[in-house]
């Protein structure tokens, strides 16, 4: 994998529920498979020398599923951290988390806490868990930071740059995200990382994501480095 270009790659996890439903099983044994998937992803992404992997792994228009389906979700979240504490520090992989971490039920939250310290600055690859995310909702938290800092007299409105904002974010220290793979058949963003996509390369597959492997992983990538990313520029002349 070319390290130079691509960087940070983020992943929205669809289709666990249809998945599920096309084999007659529950939608939590979706997810559970869908877990699975990511312990795979995860795993290839660090052999492949990745230095960015975000997993979209619970959104906050979530929330409003049925109850069942949000405890079993939560379920899954801290057995995955349990299991996972000591196999990411073998690995050297530092875990993060971006979005409105104090919605989450005490358990999850204290293991989160524990898992990040407990893996932080390990610099092998960073994985960060969107939980409790919205891109929207992370932009206005940011936005509220920077306000109270006007409030407080230490920062002044014209100083705000896209750098301070972009610092600001929840994601602040992660690279922008070079490739946004969705799997399970919709083609759209669902309010995820709007401000780290803004020239981000958008793949699409039908497939849900419990059946995505890392020969999957290795198409998309192949499909991103035959991309030319020209950011608003004009493609140079050869
Ligand atoms: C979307 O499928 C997926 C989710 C809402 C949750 C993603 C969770 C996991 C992959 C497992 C747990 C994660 C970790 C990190 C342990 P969907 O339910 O919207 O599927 P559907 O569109 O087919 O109904």
């Amino acid at each position: 994998m070319d390290k130079q270009s691509l960087r940070h790659v983020a992943i929205i996890m669809d289709g666990n529920g249809r998945w599920a439903q096309a084999r007659g099983l529950t939608r939590l044994a979706g997810h559970r498979q869908g877990a699975a998937a990511v312990r795979k992803i995860v795993t290839h992404c660090r052999e492949a020398g990745l230095r960015h992997l975000t997993l979209y792994a619970f959104s906050i228009e979530n929330w409003a599923r049925p109850a069942f389906e949000v405890k079993g979700l939560m379920e899954l979240l801290a057995e995955f951290l349990l299991e996972q504490e000591e196999r990411l520090g073998r690995h050297r992989i530092e875990l993060s988390a971006i979005g409105d971490i104090s919605r989450l039920p005490a358990r999850a939250r204290e293991l989160l806490d524990r898992v990040v310290n407990a893996t932080r600055s390990l610099g092998g690859m960073r994985l960060t868990l969107a939980l409790s995310y919205s891109g929207r909702d992370e932009i206005v938290r940011a936005a509220r930071r920077l306000a109270r800092r006007v409030a407080e007299g230490t920062l002044r409105p014209n100083d705000i740059d896209e750098q301070i904002f972009e610092d600001s974010l929840d994601a602040r220290g992660t690279p922008p995200a070079d490739l946004v793979i969705r799997t399970g058949s919709e083609r759209r963003l669902s309010n995820f990382l709007l401000w780290q996509a803004a020239y981000a390369e958008l793949y699409f597959t039908d497939q849900p994501w419990p059946e995505f492997s890392p020969e999957d992983f290795d198409r998309a990538v192949a499909w991103y480095h035959g991309r030319k990313r020209t950011f608003g520029l004009v493609e140079a002349m050869g």
